[in-house]
């Protein structure tokens, strides 16, 4: 059946790449519909870890097409960069298996330079981006002054437009930042470099998955960031500049609702966020601290892209639910839970407290949420290592306890929970 959007519930770093990987062994195309190297996915295939940041999951399946969304920006020579250490590691880095849109928009090395400057002058009030460019490219898309990816195909007017673009941006730079200037000749030569290699992989990628889908084939809809990160419905400013819900598949892949028939939210069995922003149920000191890890495997929480330490804190429904709403999720996949081994108790926050009034709702104006107490229930916890159990009935009660507390807080079923971060550690409820 159609198409399957994958999303995460939380602020990213759910392990949606991990999840789309799983479920792309049913797909026959893998789509990402938004954001763009700021995302960081971890994929572990056997004893080999590969670290995505803008192609697909699905690229580590041989038969599946892997297309990058108008709905992205992507930096030309980021990609060429992913694409040549997956070509390294013996992944078919074909044309005919990775399509990008022409409608996607470019990031530029000035796009880069303005996110820093703009974070550096917003000194204590920085939002944490991850300085990749996001937020200027988006601006010059919806701006109307944006290079599409399109254009790659005619190096010579790629390179006159990206130098004009880089001599608008050094005048923003230099005049009202006071930063360095970014060298436009080096930098037009570099990525007209990166676009005679991207030239083949452009293609007219909505038509591409609606003939796909009008075929019956199967396409996954993969999701960057998170629910929380979206631009219009996460904690602004605290967000990223892209719609990482399930209407940004919709408009960034150019596809019909009509085909989409299922949505799969990811949910961390706990909670975590990098940059700024609200956090009611962040945990500061040991707790907080055993569930972020020392940084010793790939799997702590440390960025994938930044290598930022992620703040870390409970479980929180009320956000869970929100997410449930915003999207329409049709299921929940919960990973980490072997995370949570080891904890004498584990608290799960289903309402807030804010100045003195119980809430069950996530609030739209970011200031509120800062204001937010998180009201918590508490489960007891569990010893076992579960990492490799692969039977729902074979987890502790109390790990099952704390599924299916969360599945009734959040009314949503869970269909697979995650326990170890290997294609084979999954549980698959239904
Ligand atoms: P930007 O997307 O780089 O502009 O960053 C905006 C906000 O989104 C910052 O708080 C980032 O830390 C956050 N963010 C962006 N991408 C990711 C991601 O893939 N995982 C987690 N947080 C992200």
């Amino acid at each position: 059946m159609p198409a399957h959007v994958v999303v995460g519930m939380q602020w990213g770093d759910e392990g949606k790449g991990r999840v789309a990987d799983l479920l792309a062994q049913d797909a026959d195309i893998v789509a990402r519909f938004a954001g763009g190297d700021n995302a960081g996915h971890t994929v572990q295939v056997g004893d080999e870890s590969f670290k995505l940041h803008l192609i697909p999951s699905g690229v580590l399946h041989q038969d599946v097409v892997c297309v990058l969304g108008n709905g992205m920006v992507i930096n030309p020579l980021k990609l060429v960069e992913e694409l040549r250490v997956l070509e390294s590691r013996g992944v078919d880095i074909s044309p005919d298996r990775i399509r990008i849109a022409e409608n996607a928009h470019i990031i530029t090395p000035i796009h880069t330079a303005l996110d820093s400057a703009k974070e550096n002058q917003r000194g204590a009030g920085a939002i944490g981006t991850t300085r990749r460019g996001i937020g200027p490219a988006y601006m010059d898309k919806v701006g109307r002054m944006g290079l599409r990816a399109g254009l790659m195909r005619d190096i010579d007017r790629f390179a006159e437009a990206v130098k004009e673009r880089i001599v608008i941006g050094n005048r923003i730079l230099t005049t009202l930042y006071g930063s360095i200037a970014v060298d436009g000749e080096a930098m037009a030569d570099e990525l007209a470099n990166a676009a005679q290699f991207l030239s083949a992989y452009i293609a007219d990628t909505p038509l591409l998955l609606h003939r796909a889908l009008e075929d019956g084939k199967r396409v996954l809809c993969e999701g960057a960031q998170g629910t929380l990160l979206d631009i219009d419905h996460g904690h602004y400013p605290y967000v990223t500049s892209s719609s990482p819900t399930v209407g940004g598949a919709i408009t960034g892949l150019g596809i019909a609702p009509k085909y989409i028939d299922r949505v799969t939210g990811v949910a961390k069995a706990y909670s975590t966020r990098v940059g700024s922003g609200p956090f009611p149920t962040e945990l500061e000191g040991d707790l907080g601290n055993k569930l972020r890890g020392t940084g010793e495997n790939p799997w702590d929480e440390y960025g994938t892209t930044t290598g930022r330490p992620r703040r870390c804190g409970w479980l929180d429904t009320v956000v869970l639910r929100y997410a449930a709403r915003i999207n329409g999720l049709t299921d929940i996949v919960l990973t980490k839970l072997d995370i949570l081994s080891g904890f004498e108790e584990v608290s799960v926050a289903d309402s807030y407290m804010c100045q003195g009034e119980l809430m069950h709702e996530v609030p739209g104006d970011h200031l509120m949420m800062a204001r937010c107490e998180p009201v918590y229930e508490t489960l007891r916890g569990w010893d076992d290592a579960i990492s490799d159990i692969q039977q729902l009935d074979d987890l502790p009660g109390a790990a099952r306890d704390y599924i299916d507390h969360v599945q009734g807080l959040v009314n949503r079923p869970i269909c697979m929970v995650t326990v170890g971060p290997s294609r084979h550690q999954f549980i698959r409820v239904f």
